[in-house]
C-alpha cells in the first residue's frame, strides 16, 4: 500500500518510524509545508519524494492513502482534500476545531466513498488492550465506575510550543485521548459535569480538567493536566481503575496491571513492545502508534471500519466541547 505522510513535524516522525515498520507499507512521499523538514523526513524514512504542498502530492503520486500528521487548524481542508483525490485518509487527533467542522469533514468522506480514521492511538497500548480483554471476560462483572486520569508536571510546551497559545488546551489535546478511553470501557454517555482551572500564568488556555461522566449503567471520573507534581510522575503511561460488580481492574505504573475477581488478586506486567527506533515519547507511545497504523492496513485490507472512524469520533468530540460548555456555565450538558 502506497502512503503519503503530510506534516513531518514533531508527532509525524511517530508516523513515519511505524509506516518504516510494516511490511505492507510503501512510503512514497512526505510533504511538509516546511520543505526542508520534508527533506528531512524523506531521508531518514527513506521515501521516495518530498513536497512542500499537499495538493501537488496528490496530484502527481498515485498513493493508497494519506496520513495527516498536521496541526488541527489545517485538517478539515487536508482531509477534504484527500477526499477530492479519492483517497483514504487518517487524520491526526484532535479531529478539528468545532463539532460543525468535524461533522462536515466525515460527510465529505462518505459522500467520496474513503475511509476517515481518527489516529486516536492511547487505546492502542498492549496494557490497556489487555485491561478492556479482561472486562470484556466478565472476569470484574459490568463495571459501574472508571477512573481515568492523565495528570503529569512533563512539561510538554518544548515540543509542542504551539499549545501555549491554544485558548481550549488540555480537554481538546488531552481530552480527546481520554475521552476515548472512557468510551472505549464505559460505553457511550448521557450527560456530563466538568470543571476547569488554569494553573500555568504563562499559557493562554485551561490547563487542568475533571470531568464527571454519566453512562446508563455506571460513571467514569476523569481528570486530566498538564501541571501536577508528584513523586512519581508517569508520563505517558495513563493509571486507569475500573470497578464491577465482582471484582476491579487497575493499570498501574511500571506497566502493572492488578485484577481482583471474586476477592482474588492476580497481578499482571504488560510491559509495551520496544521498538528498536524508540520514540521521544517513551515505549508506550511508539507501541500503540504501531499498532493503529497496523489496525489501519487491516481495516484496509477487509474492507472494514477503523474503531476510530471519523464517525465514532464525532462522539468522543461531542464529550470534549460539551465538557468547555459545561465548563463555563457551570451546568451538566447532556449528550443529545
Ligand atoms: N497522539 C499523540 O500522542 C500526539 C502527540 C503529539 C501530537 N499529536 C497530534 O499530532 C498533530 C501534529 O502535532 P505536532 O506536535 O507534530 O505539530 P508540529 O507543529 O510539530 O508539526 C506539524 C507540521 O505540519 C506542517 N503543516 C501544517 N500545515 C500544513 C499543510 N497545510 N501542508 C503541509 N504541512 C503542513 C507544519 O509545517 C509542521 O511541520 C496534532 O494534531 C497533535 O494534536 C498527537
Amino acid at each position: 500500500m502506497k502512503v503519503g505522510v503530510i506534516g513531518c513535524g514533531f508527532f509525524a516522525q511517530n508516523h513515519l518510524a511505524a509506516w518504516q515498520a510494516i511490511e505492507e507499507i510503501n512510503l512514497v512521499a512526505v510533504c511538509d509545508q516546511q520543505k526542508k523538514l520534508a527533506e528531512a523526513a524523506k531521508t531518514q524514512f527513506k521515501a521516495q519524494q518530498a513536497y512542500d504542498k499537499a495538493e501537488e502530492m496528490l496530484a502527481n503520486e498515485d498513493l493508497d492513502f494519506v496520513d495527516i500528521v498536521t496541526t488541527p487548524a489545517s485538517h478539515r481542508c487536508l482531509v477534504e482534500l484527500a477526499a477530492r483525490y479519492k483517497k483514504h485518509v487518517i487524520c491526526q487527533k484532535p479531529l478539528a476545531p468545532t463539532i460543525e467542522d468535524a461533522k462536515a469533514m466525515v460527510n465529505t468522506c462518505q459522500l467520496a466513498e474513503v475511509n476517515l480514521m481518527v489516529h486516536e492511538n492511547f487505546r492502542w497500548q498492549g496494557i490497556i488492550q489487555k485491561a478492556k480483554q479482561i472486562i470484556n471476560s466478565g472476569t470484574i462483572g459490568d463495571p459501574f465506575l472508571a477512573q481515568i486520569s492523565f495528570r503529569t508536571g512533563y512539561n510538554v510546551y518544548p515540543n509542542q510550543p504551539y499549545l501555549a497559545g491554544e485558548e481550549r488546551l488540555v480537554l481538546y489535546d488531552m481530552g480527546t485521548h481520554i475521552f476515548d478511553l472512557v468510551r472505549f470501557y464505559m460505553g457511550e454517555v448521557s450527560s456530563l459535569y466538568a470543571q476547569t482551572h488554569q494553573v500555568n500564568p504563562n499559557i493562554q488556555g485551561e490547563d487542568a480538567a475533571t470531568v464527571l461522566l454519566h453512562h446508563p449503567k455506571g460513571t467514569s471520573v476523569a481528570a486530566m493536566n498538564y501541571v501536577s507534581e508528584v513523586e512519581h510522575d508517569e508520563f505517558i503511561q495513563i493509571p486507569i481503575r475500573i470497578e464491577g460488580s465482582h471484582g476491579s481492574l487497575e493499570i498501574r505504573r511500571d506497566y502493572q496491571l492488578n485484577v481482583v475477581s471474586n476477592k482474588k488478586l492476580s497481578s499482571h506486567y504488560v510491559p509495551p513492545t520496544n521498538y528498536s527506533w524508540g520514540s521521544s515519547l517513551g515505549g508506550a507511545i511508539m507501541e500503540s502508534v504501531v499498532n493503529i497504523q497496523r489496525h489501519w492496513v487491516e481495516c484496509l485490507n477487509t474492507n472494514s471500519e477503523p474503531h476510530t472512524s471519523g464517525a465514532d469520533n464525532l462522539k468522543t468530540l461531542a464529550l470534549v466541547f460539551g465538557s468547555y460548555e459545561s465548563a463555563e456555565k457551570n451546568i451538566v450538558y447532556h449528550i443529545q
